[in-house]
């Protein structure tokens, strides 16, 4: 392992030199790797580990609606029978259960393919979720069954498009051996993590990644993200603002440029290379808006430790119609003046446009060279 220094705190990270791809093959030598959910991680880690020469099925529902994950695993090139099954049937041929499905349907899958992971067999995991939290999920591995787990701190989507392109995804990783052999179970949590593509591996354990990856979605990474530019935006339109410029000044100039600048050398380097203006400003509100939104992040984070959050994902989608349910939610989100102002900005981008189109015909987690 790799030491790595964050300030004062010197924590211990898995990086690709240490366990290079090499060395994960051999872990995973003669295993077959069932990959079971094809919806936004499945198909970025089962077609990452494929690219790799890892041996994958994919487990997926059947359904032949437009647009349902079946239809799409066909597309991606999975072949019924040969490496696309039923959840039965992936689960009970894979060595290494991978357990992708929605953390809101995953007791009820749990329930049909708990009979084949049985001891020898490793159960995985992309989230603390189904573990933490088995008192709702019933999700409960027999002893014998080495539970892992590597979550990557991306979309399935960023998973693939980071992977093809070579930079990687970081992903925590966790493990308990649960009557196996640990060293067994740690190289094989290890091999899966860079066999998905992670950039590097760090470690955490199932309980603290599902309360830190709860509260980030809900905070700054989706939740507050949303909130806070909506109420920006909405002060400006309310004060005659333009939604050209409402736009440009809350969302478009972060995205183009300002948070390019924090991913390339941090906020101090964004922050100096803006105007003395902007940065006087800047430093005289940013304590004021930490102090506003403190107490909403101290509440948001007991509301996931109680886990009044997870038992609220699992009634709202872990029900059979699930997707009409979120998609009428984010017509909301989609309807608002300030995301109807950014496609009509996007739309005046000639290269996005472009790639867009390019990525709707392909099918952004497509196969590498094509499909
Ligand atoms: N999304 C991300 O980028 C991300 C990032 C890091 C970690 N994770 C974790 O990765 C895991 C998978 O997440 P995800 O976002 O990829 O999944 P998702 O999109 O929320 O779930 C979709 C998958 O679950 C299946 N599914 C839903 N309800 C089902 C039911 N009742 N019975 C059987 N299958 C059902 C879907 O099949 P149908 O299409 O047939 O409904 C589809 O295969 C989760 O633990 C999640 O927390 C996700």
């Amino acid at each position: 392992m790799a030491k790595i220094k964050f300030g004062d705190v010197v924590e211990n990270i898995v990086t690709r030199k240490e366990f290079p791809l090499k060395k994960a093959l051999s872990v995973l030598k003669g295993k077959t790797v069932a990959v079971l959910g094809y919806g936004v991680q499945g198909p970025g880690q089962a077609l990452n580990m494929l690219d790799n020469g890892v041996k994958v099925i994919v487990g997926q529902r059947k359904s032949t609606k437009a647009g349902s994950s079946w239809k799409r695993a066909i597309r991606d090139g999975w072949v019924e029978g040969k490496t696309l099954f039923s959840l039965e049937e992936a689960a009970a041929k894979g060595d290494v259960v991978m357990m992708l499905v929605s953390d809101g349907s995953v007791g009820q899958v749990w329930k049909q393919v708990a009979k084949h992971v049985t001891p020898g067999k490793y159960l995985y995991f992309s989230h603390g979720f189904a573990y933490v939290y088995n008192k709702l999920t019933g999700v409960k591995p027999p002893k014998g069954v080495g539970v892992i787990m590597v979550a990557p701190k991306g979309s399935g989507t960023s998973v693939r498009r980071n992977f093809l392109s070579g930079a990687g995804i970081n992903s925590s990783y966790a493990f308990v051996p649960n009557g196996m052999k640990a060293k067994d179970v740690e190289d094989m949590t290890k091999a899966i993590g860079i066999a998905v593509g992670s950039g590097y591996l760090f470690p955490t354990t199932f309980e603290r990644e599902v309360t830190s990856d709860l509260v980030g979605e809900r905070g700054i990474l989706m939740g507050a993200l949303a909130g806070v530019m909506e109420a920006q935006f909405n002060t400006l339109r309310a004060n005659g603002h333009s939604p050209s410029e409402a736009f440009n000044e809350t969302c478009e100039e972060l995205t183009q440029s300002l948070i390019r600048l924090v991913d390339e050398k941090g906020m101090d380097w964004m922050y100096t290379n803006c105007s003395q203006t902007a940065q006087h400003g800047a430093l005289k509100w940013r304590p004021i808006f930490r102090k506003a939104v403190e107490p909403v992040f101290k509440r948001l984070y007991a509301s996931v430790v109680s886990m009044k959050e997870a038992k609220e994902v699992i009634r709202d989608t872990g029900c059979p119609d699930y997707k009409e349910k979120m998609a009428a939610k984010l017509a909301d989100l989609t309807n608002a003046e300030m995301w109807r102002a950014g496609a009509a900005v996007r739309q005046l981008r000639p290269a996005e446009k472009a790639r867009a189109d390019a990525e709707t015909a392909a099918g952004v987690q497509g196969r590498k060279g094509g499909k």
